[in-house]
């Protein structure tokens, strides 16, 4: 009995200390086991750094962006700027060594263990890409206190839960030239994410050079895509990260830009095709009843898949409708004369059909949910996307899927693009409570963040990517048991702005837009707005996805906002505590908040206004006067009734959405309005 308490408090204590340690280091993805000792290595111009392993060009390359890191945040200048072999340097003051170079394949060893002691550091992996995970969270160590910068002592073991922790980008809606992907590659790597998806064809442009099809980027890419050799650079600049890349070509639907430049291989005789400018499902679809269809892919593939060295290969696969093959009498006979009864039967002969040229080229071909048919071979990798969150709980298509033999990785909860609160991603658990066995488990791999780019350009793909990637990075990291929301908003805090280290524009790309927007006048009054304004969620700023072109202008007030806007944040979380508590600490907080929009709409009327301000007005006025109203009420001071009437009538207003965003605070002024009673 004795011995079984002494148990429970040791279990007790170790789960008292790993919530303490949250509360003190600012890691993301959280690591498998951390423990601390009492010692301190603190960076000084002596640190030098040794690797011990063979072909260590990965692990080289990450120390000198670790020194360079380093140094730019402590301002220690550091005597000497790059690793050494440890045969040169037996006294280095941190040491790395890895076993083997990973294979860049989806079971690869990421495993690490970090010590730090007084006067060393020792990092040890099995592979190099493990060791450079394991810098990463060596750099996010990094503290100060008033007179130096230093490592704290600790011992961390770690290793991934999910072995396929990816970023989707959509480079065909918006195309993303090759700077904004290696900076986002370099984000990834800095929260251990280590799949790049590379939407590279859809409706809206075919985006990669092809030689023996050169109309595919001559005529449906505008002119805006990769060359082979920018495709080799990428795939390089990704494998030095310990990142895989995967190509996406998304058929037999969303293919419109491939029947621009080749019409002929469309499933409606005669047509011809313009390159999509508007979002949605469009009806342009290959014919998977013409051989040249195959013919075409065989070469195209055969021609592009070398570039990609990764095994998976993405067909997409997704929302066909089918409507061009049900108006085409040939393409209805063949599914007769095939004993084809549907069109998803028809778009499992094609798929059949990829999946054999796929093979040839050594390739295992990945697609959207929608290919989960009966005949689907099970070599395939299903990418779960569609179906709402709870019905993973009883299944979805993730579990469905690996229940049934396949493969599988999940997006569905991570559809960044729909602008959600990180909360949301963060809670989103791939397995649930769903029982596996073992073999069942290990056929899911993980997941994916998917960025459509409908509505994002380069200017604002950052802030729309991160930070939420980092809190989905930790859930496909971490143990399945790290799931404390305050205390992962806590840490992403910092995350956040330590992201524009590794060039990540996220914050100050805001302040860009912002100065377009007031031809370079004062900002400080949107830069108030913009802490309580989000873009309008889950497509709705492009209703039936007309309101823009992919040429639209994406210089808006909506496109400086994001989700979780920061202020309200703070305001809910004082109102919410207020109203359970009316302690004084959080009324101060909410009157500090109350007075700064109360006087907001003084500031912004100095603003000159023009045609993309003016739309802001009227919520800049009433959020004004409502605060003004609600100061009042909170200092006891005297409201009339006519005074209440007018403060109902202007957060009536204030519900509406201005100018593509939303006020996201108008429930808790309501809120507080209630405490107030
Ligand atoms: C998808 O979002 N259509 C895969």
């Amino acid at each position: 009995m004795n011995r079984l308490i002494a148990i429970l408090c040791l279990i007790a204590l170790n789960c008292f200390s790993q919530s303490n340690l949250k509360e003190t280091y600012n890691l993301m993805p959280w690591p498998k086991s951390i423990e601390e000792n009492n010692h301190r290595f603190v960076i000084d111009e002596n640190l030098t750094v040794s690797i011990e392993g063979d072909s260590p060009k990965r692990v080289q390359h990450a120390v000198t962006s670790f020194l360079r890191r380093l140094s730019n945040r402590s301002g220690v200048f550091i005597n000497e700027g790059f690793a050494m072999p440890l045969s040169e340097n037996q006294q280095a003051s941190i040491q790395i060594s890895f076993k083997e170079s990973a294979k860049l394949i989806v079971d690869d060893d990421e495993s690490y263990k970090l010590d730090i002691q007084s006067n060393k550091v020792t990092l040890v992996a099995h592979t190099d890409v493990g060791a450079i995970r394991g810098l990463e969270t060596l750099l996010q160590l990094l503290t100060n206190n008033d007179s130096e910068y230093y490592l704290p002592g600790v011992s961390i073991s770690d290793a991934p839960r999910f072995v396929w922790r990816g970023l989707m980008i959509d480079v065909s809606r918006h195309f993303h030239p090759i700077d904004v992907i290696k900076r986002n590659l370099d984000a990834m790597a800095s929260v251990k994410m280590n799949v790049f998806h590379w939407h590279l064809t859809d409706d809206q442009g075919f985006r990669i050079e092809s030689k023996i099809y050169p109309k595919l980027h001559e005529l449906a890419s505008d002119g805006l895509y990769y060359t082979q050799d920018q495709i080799k650079e990428i795939v390089e600049y990704a494998s030095i990260l310990g990142i895989r890349v995967i190509p996406e070509f998304d058929v037999p639907g969303h293919a419109t830009a491939i029947l621009t430049a080749y019409p002929e291989l469309g499933s409606k005789p005669g047509a011809t095709y313009k390159i999509e400018r508007y979002a949605g499902v469009f009806d342009p679809t290959l014919d998977p009843t013409n051989e040249d269809v195959y013919v075409f892919l065989e070469n195209l593939f055969t021609e592009i898949a070398p570039l990609f060295p990764d095994f998976y290969f993405h067909i997409g696969g997704d929302e066909n409708e089918g409507k061009h093959w049900d108006a085409n009498e040939q393409i209805q006979k063949f599914k007769k004369d095939h004993n084809l009864s549907t069109n998803h039967d028809l778009q499992t002969y094609f798929n059949i059909r990829l999946e054999k040229i796929l093979n040839k080229l050594d390739k295992k071909l990945v697609g959207w949910d929608e290919i989960m048919t009966p005949n689907m071979p099970k070599t395939a990798i299903i990418h779960s996307w569609r179906g709402e969150h709870e019905g993973l709980a009883k299944g979805g298509t993730l579990i469905e899927a690996a229940k049934k033999g396949y493969n599988t990785i999940l997006s569905n909860g991570f559809y960044i693009d729909r602008m959600e609160s990180v909360v949301k991603h963060y809670q989103t658990e791939p397995i649930g409570d769903v029982q596996l066995t073992e073999d069942e488990r290990s056929r899911i791999l993980g997941g994916e963040v998917t960025m459509w780019s409908e509505l994002v350009t380069p200017l604002t793909i950052d802030s729309r990517i991160w930070p939420r990637t980092a809190a989905i990075a930790e859930r496909l990291w971490s143990p399945k048991n790290i799931t404390d929301t305050d205390n992962m908003l806590k840490r992403l805090e910092v995350i956040n702005y330590r992201l524009e280290d590794v060039g990540i524009t996220h914050i100050r790309n805001k302040d860009v837009i912002l100065r377009n927007l007031s031809n370079n006048q004062d900002i400080s009054a949107l830069e108030v707005l913009s802490h309580v304004c989000e873009p309008l969620k889950i497509y709705s700023r492009n209703e039936g996805g007309t309101e823009y072109k992919t040429y639209s202008p994406f210089t808006l007030f909506a496109d400086a906002c994001n989700v979780d806007a920061k202020d309200a944040l703070k305001f809910k979380k004082a109102v919410t505590n207020y109203s359970k508590t009316h302690s004084e600490a959080h009324k101060t907080d909410i009157i500090s908040l109350l007075e700064i929009w109360s006087k907001n709409h003084e500031a912004f009327q100095k603003i000159d206004k023009n045609p993309k301000i003016t739309p802001l007005e009227t919520l800049s006025y009433n959020l004004s006067e409502v605060s003004k109203f609600l100061l009042k009420r909170i200092k006891n001071e005297r409201t009339s009734k006519k005074d209440m009437k007018t403060f109902k009538s202007q957060i009536e207003t204030l519900k509406q959405p201005f100018a593509d965003v939303e006020l996201v605070i108008v429930n808790d002024l309501e809120n507080l309005f209630e405490a107030l009673k």
